[in-house]
Order: C-alpha cells, then sequence, then structure tokens
C-alpha cells in the first residue's frame, strides 16, 4: 500500500492532478497496486482562509506519508513568493530534497520547435541541486523603501551538498546508454562555484566509464538550442537547474509536458509538473495535465525503485510508472494533439482519457510498453 499525500494546490493544479490521479488509480487497478491519496487543502485559498500558509505541523504530516504529489502553487493576490516559499521551498528545503530530477525527452518531432532534431536527438535528463545557492542563502533588505535601499541575496555551496548531487547525477549517467555526465556552471564568473569544478573532478574519479564534461551556462543555454544531441545528463546549480529546464521543456513542446521529482533517495520525495500555476487558465480546463501525469509516473518508478523481484509490489509499482511514460509517449506518437500547450484543442479531461485509452488497449500493460 502506497500512501500518498496531494497537495493540488492554487490556479491549474487542481485540474491536472485530478487527470494524475485518475492515471494513477487506473494503473494501480491494473497491475493490482493499493494506492491511497489523502488531500490536503494548501494554497491561497487555505491562506486567505486561516492567515496561515501551512499549519505549523503541516510538513511534519507530510512526512508520515510514502509520497507527496503537487499540482501547482502560486497565487497573483498572496504576496509575491509567499506560498512557494513556504509550500514548494518548505518540501525542497526542510525535507532535504536534495535532488530536483527533471527529464526533458522528445517523443514526437511534430513539437520541437528547432528544425531537424528527432526525438533520438533529445533525451537529456537535468539533475537540478534543489536546497542551496541564491534560493536558500542569505538574503534581504537594507533601508528599505529607502533611496538607499540594498537588495542582496547570497549564493553558496556546501561541498557535502556538491558532492552528493554529483554523486546521484554520476550515478544515473552511469545507468544510462550514452553515458555522459555535463557540469553546468558560470564558474569563470562566480568564482564560488569552483568548487563545483573541483568536486566533479574528484567525484569522477570514481567514474571512469562515465564521459564528463564541463560546460559554463551560457553556452549550454546556446548549444541546448544548437545541438541537443551533445547531451545525456546534466548536473546543475540550482538556479541554473531552473532556468534550462523551461527552455529544455520547450524544446520537447512545451512545459505542460515536463514532469520532476523532488528527491532525497532513500528517504522522501515529491512529484510535480514544472510549470506553475497559471491563474488566468484556472478553471477553464485548457491546461495540459500531461506533466503531472508523468510527474505521477515517475513518484510510482520512486516508490517501486527498490525493487525487489519483478513479481513483487515494488516491482508491479515501478512496471506502473513505467506503462503511465509509455502511455504517454504512444499518445503524442499519435500526434492527435496540435500542440502541447493550452492550443491543443482538446481539453485537460479530454487529454486524461486519451491517457486512459491508452493504458486500456493493453493487455498486459507492462509486456507491451
Ligand atoms: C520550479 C519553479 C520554482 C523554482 C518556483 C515556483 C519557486 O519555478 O520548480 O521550477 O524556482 O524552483
Ligand atoms: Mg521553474
Amino acid at each position: 500500500m502506497h500512501r500518498i499525500a496531494v497537495i493540488p494546490g492554487d490556479g491549474i493544479g487542481p485540474e491536472v492532478i485530478e487527470q494524475g490521479i485518475r492515471v494513477l488509480t487506473r494503473i494501480s487497478q491494473k497491475l493490482g497496486i493499493s494506492i491511497e491519496f489523502t488531500s490536503f487543502p494548501w494554497g491561497a485559498d487555505y491562506y486567505f482562509k486561516t492567515g496561515e500558509v501551512l499549519p505549523p505541523d503541516g510538513l511534519k504530516q507530510i512526512s508520515q506519508y510514502d509520497a507527496v504529489y503537487v499540482g501547482a502553487v502560486g497565487d497573483p493576490r498572496a504576496p509575491r513568493g509567499l506560498l512557494e516559499r513556504a509550500i514548494i521551498g518548505g518540501l525542497r528545503w526542510d525535507m532535504d530534497l536534495y535532488v530536483n530530477l527533471r527529464p526533458m525527452k522528445l517523443y514526437n518531432e511534430q513539437y520541437c520547435p528547432l528544425k531537424k532534431i528527432v526525438p533520438s536527438d533529445l533525451d537529456i535528463l537535468v539533475v537540478r541541486e534543489n536546497t542551496e545557492d541564491l534560493y536558500t542563502g542569505p538574503s534581504g533588505f537594507i533601508k528599505k523603501n529607502t533611496d538607499d535601499e540594498v537588495g542582496f541575496g547570497t549564493a553558496f555551496y556546501t561541498k557535502k551538498g556538491v558532492e552528493r548531487v554529483i554523486r546521484y547525477a554520476y550515478d544515473q549517467a552511469r545507468k544510462r546508454k550514452k553515458k555522459k555526465l555535463t557540469l553546468c556552471d558560470k564558474a569563470n564568473a562566480v568564482q564560488a562555484q569552483e568548487i563545483w569544478r573541483r568536486v566533479f573532478s574528484l567525484v569522477g574519479q570514481d567514474y571512469p566509464d562515465v564521459e564528463q564534461e564541463t560546460i559554463y551556462v551560457d553556452a549550454c543555454a546556446m548549444a541546448l538550442v544548437r545541438k541537443p544531441q551533445q547531451f545525456d545528463v546534466i548536473v546543475t546549480t540550482n538556479l541554473f537547474g531552473d532556468i534550462l529546464t523551461d527552455l529544455g521543456a520547450e524544446l520537447c513542446g512545451g512545459v505542460g509536458l515536463a514532469p520532476s521529482g523532488n528527491i532525497h533517495p532513500g528517504r522522501f520525495g515529491f512529484f510535480e509538473p514544472i510549470h506553475g500555476s497559471a491563474p488566468k487558465y484556472a478553471g477553464k480546463k485548457k491546461a495540459n495535465p500531461l506533466g503531472a501525469i508523468l510527474a505521477g509516473g515517475m513518484m510510482l518508478e520512486y516508490l517501486g525503485a527498490d525493487a525487489g523481484p519483478a513479481s513483487s509490489p515494488q516491482g508491479e509499482t515501478k512496471k506502473g510508472g513505467l506503462a503511465i511514460e509509455s502511455a504517454v509517449a504512444k499518445l503524442l506518437r499519435t500526434g492527435t494533439l496540435k500542440t502541447l500547450g493550452t492550443e491543443s484543442e482538446l481539453s485537460t479531461d479530454q487529454i486524461g482519457d486519451l491517457v486512459l485509452e491508452q493504458i486500456e488497449s493493453y493487455d498486459s500493460p507492462i509486456q507491451s510498453f
């Protein structure tokens, strides 16, 4: 039995999560896995009603579950960043979920804005550091609201923090066909990032089978657009990872498609589409739920990661995750969706139906996928 805490959140969050839960429920029935969802109402409405973003023991409650499934958080009526920092940041930082795993896969060239790029050219796994950098360093304002005001923030990188995420990325690269890891930083201009270079080559000594490459973030942005074939796994800082994965998601058809996992390996994980709450589309059923559905698949893969024999419940769970990805991949290959954004000409629920159809069309989802 997998116990999942669900935070549907704000804007389009609840709509996309609803489709994700439909798909997870169906796949679990097919495979005989049992998943129990418990919903937490946190987000803007809860904040305006109660005056608090989370109950004081909110994160503690959440930590009792096996994983968390999040729609999207953020609302223009709330103070900027308050909800995001408390909920998304709270989960990532307070629960020390140091890996932000962001696969960027092109499933059908029809959705790629680049010329002459085919799916085999664009299959990149971004491993984003998720607990340090400008996001969590000391920051604030001095002499606020005066002419002499100063805004400041601090980027910081601990050796332990850098090492654990780099090691995780090497392990991921080792498992893939290309076996290549690229470190993306800005160590020429941001001196503190030299620590990434040193740790990268030190840890790299344990991975002689993995091809190792370094690139500055500006050149990386350029190369992603010019020659995405160059990349396999990319490991990068928190802020650069945020930016590069929006770029990467667009290369694969749009942020509506991109899933992510926030993970402390062996301990805890929370899974979400990388898109935001898109308030202007809230309630319109125009949002593409595929990112949320794929995030649900990643969650199952994570829950089944310590799989025993394939017949064990964990083995089925992992298969369920792979089956969800395959169902989405098959749907995208049909080209039924005009775009992967809000102009797909299909409603959020209809896209959910199409994924379910793909799942139904396999008697034995596993072998055939
Ligand atoms: C993301 C988002 C968040 C981030 C925001 C909501 C704080 O953009 O997950 O990519 O910057 O990490
Ligand atoms: Mg982002």
